[in-house]
């Protein structure tokens, strides 16, 4: 039996609207988690719109059990297969969709999940408990320079050749299997931030690896991709992230999508009509409110971007 650990959802009265412009439309929410932004957009549907979530979390899943609408259902899969599942069920254009990126807060607080470093809990950190290599087997086998490459891309750090030694070192009598394990052996070699004293020395150890375990950047760039071949024209493609790599990857998406002009030269002698059309519109950049950052810590490393998808015809 799951123990019960909610989710405060982020931006959740700003983004759904964001997202629905037709309320007799099919959308997606790609990241279910516990529910909130679904049951939100829900409300905003007429009875003839429909809902397809989706989660790579079995426990996420289990949780949609609680939602009896006709509308909605659940597809347990990682996102980047959105438009192989969704053919599954004959749908093949939506009116918009939607991703709240990242890990949920009950993924986070439950300590079995080994997410997090402030309890202890087996070294897992995948969404989806059902597949896939766990941190602890990884970090079993992968290279030192392999090990220090996810640490220093994906999580930003200075030390990552430093960590990676001391983990390989260590593993040798002693297999990484623990998150309090992991913690202490970054902290005896990662100096405190002197910027933020309270940031725990593994902070961007533990995010290195859980991006890398759960491949969480091509994930969204592979979403983003299908989502663009999804989306009908005038509907909404939005996406919530809560860090600077996950943002890089959709403010560029969105650009180049509104922008293919930029590809080419601008002194080369080619009219309007012969440059590609864009394929996306009204990009906008939404932070959360000072009252919810102070209401939801979550919240303050939030970024909504949305951008409205253009099917002109001509070759993008
Ligand atoms: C920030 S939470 C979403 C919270 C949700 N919007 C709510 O209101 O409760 C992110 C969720 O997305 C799921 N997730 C993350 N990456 C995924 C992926 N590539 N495919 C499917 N689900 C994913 C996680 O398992 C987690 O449940």
């Amino acid at each position: 039996m799951e123990k019960r650990f909610a989710h405060l959802s982020v931006m959740a009265e700003v983004a759904p609207p964001m997202v629905v412009t037709n309320p007799d439309g099919t959308y997606v929410d790609a990241t279910f988690g516990r529910g909130g932004h679904s049951r939100r957009i829900l409300s905003l549907l007429s009875p003839e719109g429909r809902l397809i979530a989706f989660d790579r979390d079995p426990q996420a899943i289990e949780s949609a059990k609680e939602i009896d609408d006709k509308r909605f259902s659940i597809i347990h899969a990682p996102f980047s297969h959105m438009r192989e599942e969704l053919s599954l069920k004959n749908v093949d254009r939506v009116a918009g969709v939607f991703m709240d990126i990242g890990v949920s807060s009950p993924q986070i607080d439950d300590a079995s999940r080994g997410f997090s470093f402030r309890m202890d809990g087996p070294l897992d950190m995948r969404m989806d408990t059902s597949c896939g290599q766990t941190a602890a087997e990884w970090l079993a086998s992968a290279s030192e320079t392999e090990i220090a490459r996810v640490i220093h891309t994906l999580g930003e750090e200075r030390f990552a050749k430093k960590i990676a030694r001391a983990i390989v070192q260590s593993r040798v009598t002693d297999p990484l299997v623990s998150t309090q394990q992991l913690a202490k052996l970054v902290a005896q070699v990662v100096p405190a931030n002197k910027k933020d004293p309270t940031q725990n020395p593994a902070t961007r150890t533990f995010q290195a690896i859980r991006i890398h375990i759960n491949s969480e950047l091509d994930e969204l760039s592979q979403a983003l991709e299908a989502a663009m071949d999804l989306v009908e024209d005038g509907g909404r493609i939005a996406v919530i992230t809560f860090h600077s790599l996950e943002d890089r990857i959709v403010k560029r998406f969105f650009d180049e999508k509104a922008h293919p002009e930029r590809r080419f030269d601008s002194r080369l002698p080619l009219r309007a009509s012969e440059l590609p059309a864009p394929e996306l519109t009204d990009i906008r950049r939404i932070l959360p409110t000072e009252e919810e950052c102070a209401a939801n810590p979550r919240a303050r490393s939030a970024i909504l971007r949305v951008a409205t998808r253009v099917r002109t015809g001509r070759p993008a």
